[in-house]
């Protein structure tokens, strides 16, 4: 594993505002993220917070052109370039809404994937290294991260198994192979060793609901503390 120091690892902190929370889900493609964000959202709502889901990258009017010069790209991009588009998108997300909808209180913010994709698909995936997208994202506002990330984890069969049912169109990084996506896991499993307080890894093979379970159990915690 790379050498990431305690001082890089030690800049990354969650929001502050009391009554709020952020929360981000991640995996591989067929991880199952979209429904359990949804049955997320519905316990929240039963429990009256108002929540918000974004998606990464998008969420802003100029973050969804980012969004799809990259995922409708015909021609390769260069992977540090990549990066920089993604966190773009990211930076002005977080300015533009995540900051200011988590100081209205009960306000609970769900990302549909953060930091731990750019780690484990550009970390990892292409090679840039986990230590330089931590470096590139330790100042504010891009230092932010979620009081609880949940990680749908499903082996690589699993997911190409589940893609093949979907039979959508593949956008950019779906038409990767298998090396791609072991590397996916690897670049998942090592953000979970680096913020083990943070992440908690489900068995995303698992039945839908004995996972949604989990994850409204490790939620009720948090907003106990
Ligand atoms: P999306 O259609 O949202 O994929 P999914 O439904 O699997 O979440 O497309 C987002 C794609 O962008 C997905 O393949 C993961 C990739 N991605 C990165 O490579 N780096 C990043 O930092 C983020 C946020 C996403």
């Amino acid at each position: 594993m790379e050498d990431i120091s305690k001082e890089l690892l030690a800049k990354f902190c969650p929001p502050a505002y009391p009554g709020s929370f952020f929360l981000s889900f991640e995996g591989i493609e067929g991880a199952g993220k979209s429904t359990q964000i949804l049955k997320l959202k519905s316990f929240l709502e039963e429990q009256h917070f108002r929540v918000l889901i974004l998606r990464e990258p998008g969420g802003t009017p100029f973050g969804e052109k980012l969004r799809s010069a990259i995922l409708n790209t015909q021609t390769p991009i260069h992977p540090l370039a990549e990066v920089y588009l993604f966190t773009a998108s990211r930076v002005q997300l977080l300015d533009e809404v995540t900051l200011k909808e988590l100081k209205v209180p009960n306000t609970v913010i769900i990302y549909d994937r953060y930091i731990d994709s750019t780690m484990a698909y550009q970390g990892m995936g292409r090679n840039i290294g986990v230590k330089t997208i931590l470096e590139i994202h330790q100042n504010a506002p891009l230092n932010l991260i979620p009081h609880l990330t949940f990680y749908l984890k499903i082996s690589l069969d699993t997911s190409i198994l589940r893609q093949e049912k979907r039979n959508q169109d593949k956008d950019y990084f779906e038409s990767q192979g298998r090396d791609f996506y072991q590397k996916l896991i690897d670049g998942y499993d090592m953000a979970a060793e680096l913020f083990p307080h943070r992440i908690v890894v489900l068995e995303g093979e698992k039945d839908e609901a004995q996972v949604s379970d989990d994850i409204i159990g490790h939620v009720k915690q948090l907003l106990l503390k």
